[in-house]
């Protein structure tokens, strides 16, 4: 069975209720903490090239509006946004974070993001999680490149 994706204008519509409209832009933003037990979980789903290739669609899809390409947060409605999208360019932030953690993150959500525990299949979720994986490391890939580029002009 295959869902539509979402469009921008559903999103939006979404977030209207969750305080998109007046969001002022500073609303208080206290932590938001994974229980342990769902920090502990081990992803069973291994990364590979096809899951990659679904996730980056689903990603696309359904979080890039908020989350931005790269994942950096800057998606076209990240300023109009209560609370800021995470960044997963974020090395040490994503560091920090475990697998389980931001796999009950997108299955939970937290106002205004939505919870993808209906939209998306646990496998779906946990591709997801992969996928944010690989924009750090291409966001600390890139840095390197830059910086050695620097260093060594060609
Ligand atoms: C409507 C905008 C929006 C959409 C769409 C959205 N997010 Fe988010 N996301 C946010 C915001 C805002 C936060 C920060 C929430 C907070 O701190 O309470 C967030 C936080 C997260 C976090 C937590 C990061 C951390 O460690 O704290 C993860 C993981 C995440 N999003 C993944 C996704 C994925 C995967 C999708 C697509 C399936 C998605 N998001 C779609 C707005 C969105």
């Amino acid at each position: 069975m295959r869902r539509e994706s979402p469009s921008i204008g559903a999103v939006l519509l979404l977030l209207i209720p969750l305080g998109f409209a007046g969001a002022a832009q500073n609303e208080t933003n206290p932590p938001w903490n994974a229980p342990e037990a769902a920090r502990q979980v081990k992803n069973p789903v291994k990364p590979t090239k096809e899951g990659l290739a679904v996730s980056a669609k689903l990603f696309r899809e359904n979080c890039m509006t908020c989350h931005g390409e790269s994942g950096a947060g800057d998606g076209p409605v990240a300023d109009s946004l209560m609370r800021h999208p995470a960044n997963f360019t974020d090395e040490k932030m994503m560091s920090e974070a475990t697998d389980g953690e931001l796999f009950w993150k997108i299955t939970t959500g937290r106002g205004p993001m939505p919870s993808w525990q209906d939209q998306l299949s646990e496998t779906e979720r946990w591709q997801l999680v992969n996928y944010l994986r690989m924009l750090t490391e291409k966001a600390a890939d890139d840095k390197v490149d830059k910086k050695e580029g620097q260093e060594k002009p060609q």
